[in-house]
């Protein structure tokens, strides 16, 4: 059976875009794969968290995860710093990683504008740590939203070039999976590109009725179409992406049809598209709540989960190990 991989780091609740971009895959691949899910808290340390927020945010994800529907019975569902053989494998791929090629990633420019006073070597090293993360168990698929594509291609390349440097085929060249055609990018209702919590404009899973439509009803809009079946700008093409994630096909249809005659009201639009939201969340929400309560169960999935994951991740190292010459 193939072997998949994905995490998600702990930085708060999580929002849309992480449920569209890769946990609805989780839940479709978790019945066909050999899946390994964790909460990628070494890597939420680039940004220096206090420690209270990881341990919370921690214990979060893990009870989002399970209200969303990861079963522990089908994936292995742990958190990252469980599994220390991940820093090994880390530290190998960072052997074999040029200063250079690290420096020209997008995400460690942004990361580094964003915060200019802390440019550290885990910024620098943070797609070789997500490499070890995917390698660790050879996952050959990674569902990720658009925003993990350079990524991914970086662990293709570390994957390729650990295999060609020791002449070995042990690393599969992960492929990024989407559900979709191609990989989702959940946007902002704030005309900005894309969902996220270094954004500012996101609608969790958690959100109640009230917060999604006051959310909802903030979204930036223009001043309605000028001539019949005209395309959409950005921010409507935005409203309508959420209305074909969360709404039926026939209020796509109506709402697009309504466009495209010129008699489209955006407050209508954005009623419905909170409403639909509000009734996608209203279970997801009911099931956080039950599953953050029981702190007992949490720590016994985590930990049986670290146990798979760790068997997984030793196995692997120990074949690296004997291939880079610690044969002892
Ligand atoms: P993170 O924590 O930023 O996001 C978790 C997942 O949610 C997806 N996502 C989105 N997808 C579509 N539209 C959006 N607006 C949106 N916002 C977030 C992300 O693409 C991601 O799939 N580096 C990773 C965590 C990670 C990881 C890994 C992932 C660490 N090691 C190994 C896969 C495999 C990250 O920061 O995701």
């Amino acid at each position: 059976m193939e072997t998949v991989v994905s995490g998600i780091r702990p930085t708060g609740n999580l929002h849309l875009g992480n449920y569209f971009g890769a946990v609805k895959s989780f839940l479709q691949m978790q019945n066909e794969y050999n899946c390994y899910f964790f909460i990628a808290d070494w890597h939420s340390l680039t940004t220096r968290p206090k420690p209270e927020n990881i341990i919370k945010s921690t214990q979060t994800i893990l009870a989002e995860y399970l209200a969303c529907g990861i079963d522990p019975e089908k994936a292995t569902i742990y958190i990252q710093s469980d599994v220390k053989e991940v820093l090994e494998l880390y530290l190998y791929l960072n052997m074999n990683a040029y200063l250079g090629e690290m420096e020209r990633c997008t995400t460690f420019k942004e990361k580094a504008r964003k915060q200019p006073d802390n440019v550290n070597a885990g910024l620098l090293t943070y797609p070789t740590l997500m490499a070890a993360d995917i390698l660790i168990h050879r996952g050959v698929k990674v569902p990720v939203g658009k925003d993990q594509e350079q990524n991914m291609e970086m662990t293709r390349k570390f994957a390729r070039r650990f295999n060609t440097v020791y002449e070995t085929e042990i690393f599969p060249e992960p492929a990024s999976f989407s559900l979709a055609a191609k990989a989702l990018k959940v946007p902002g209702l704030d005309g900005s590109g894309k969902m996220g919590k270094s954004e500012g404009n996101c609608i969790y899973l958690m959100d109640d009725t009230e917060t999604i439509r006051k959310k909802v009803m903030k979204a930036v809009t223009d001043s309605g179409p000028i001539a019949p079946n005209s395309e959409k700008p950005e921010v409507i093409k935005n409203l309508f992406t959420f209305l074909d994630l969360v709404s039926t096909k026939d209020t796509y249809a109506y709402f697009n049809e309504k466009w495209n005659d010129c008699s489209i009201r955006y407050g209508d639009l954005k009623k419905q598209i909170a409403l639909d939201i509000a009734a996608f969340n209203a279970p997801i929400r009911e099931r956080i709540k039950e599953y953050s309560s029981n702190t007992d169960l949490l720590d016994k999935i985590a930990k049986s989960g670290a146990d798979k994951a760790r068997e997984s991740a030793t196995k692997t190292l120990k074949e690296v190990r004997e291939i880079i010459g610690f044969r002892f």
